[in-house]
């Protein structure tokens, strides 16, 4: 390791499934767009294609397998060692389709962030694409928000937003959203490295100013 890599924020990231915020990220890191240090990534499903993608970056990977876990406390406690472990100062959420234990949430509180496939604080949850066109909304996109223990609650960074198309499908909305995640996960993420973002009595600060409403990037 040099001098200049010791002295980076140290990230963890987290995920369950493909992992292309991940590469995303990987890219802007590898490109200098982000001065931080990612060294583990950690994933519940020991299929995760996001697993190999960061095999391949040379970074290490570990698996604690949810379903191997008849008492989902241990997993949980299992899952805070291996991140104290690695002693970060941010945790990325990428994908990671668990729901973190209170006490996980609480021990890592304020650095945490996720991104969530909708404009917070509307569509929670899963299935966000294909709510959104039962709703007949006029907009989607996508939301990168500080974690705190009720499920998607926490206070967003950034939202990606976009126009829907009457010839939309659920899949459509996927790729469109997740072509805005790559953009906005990775500023989140600098301003973060950056020490220009943090979270305080659940609200964003971002240069040094309590943020009213998250930054809006709206697509071409
Ligand atoms: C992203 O769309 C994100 O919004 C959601 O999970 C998905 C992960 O995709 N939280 P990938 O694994 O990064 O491809």
């Amino acid at each position: 390791m040099t001098l200049a890599e010791d002295s980076l924020m140290r990230a963890v990231c987290l995920l369950s499934g493909t992992g292309t915020n991940l590469q995303a990220i990987l890219k802007n890191i590898g490109a200098g767009n982000i001065p931080i240090s990612l060294n583990a990534v950690i994933s519940d499903n020991p299929t995760a294609k996001g697993i190999e993608k960061a095999d391949t970056s040379g970074i290490t990977t570990k698996i604690i397998d949810y379903e191997l876990y008849d008492e989902k406390n241990i997993y949980h406690e299992q899952l805070k060692q291996s991140v104290l472990a690695e002693n970060p100062d941010l945790i990325i959420l990428a994908g990671y389709m668990r729901i973190l234990s209170d006490d996980f949430c609480e021990t890592f509180r304020g650095k945490i962030i996720n991104i969530h496939p909708s404009l917070l604080p509307a569509y929670k949850g899963l299935n966000t694409h294909q709510r959104v066109l039962d709703a007949k909304e006029t907009h989607h996109g996508t939301s990168v928000h500080f974690v705190i223990p009720e499920l998607d609650g926490g206070p967003s960074i950034i939202q990606y937003r976009i126009k829907i198309h009457s010839s939309d499908t659920a899949d459509t909305l996927k790729k469109r959203v997740q072509e805005g995640e790559y953009k906005i996960y990775s500023k989140a993420i600098k301003w973060f490295a950056l020490e220009q973002l943090e979270m305080k009595n659940n609200k964003v600060i971002f240069h040094g100013d309590h943020l009213d409403k998250p930054i809006l990037i709206e697509e071409n």
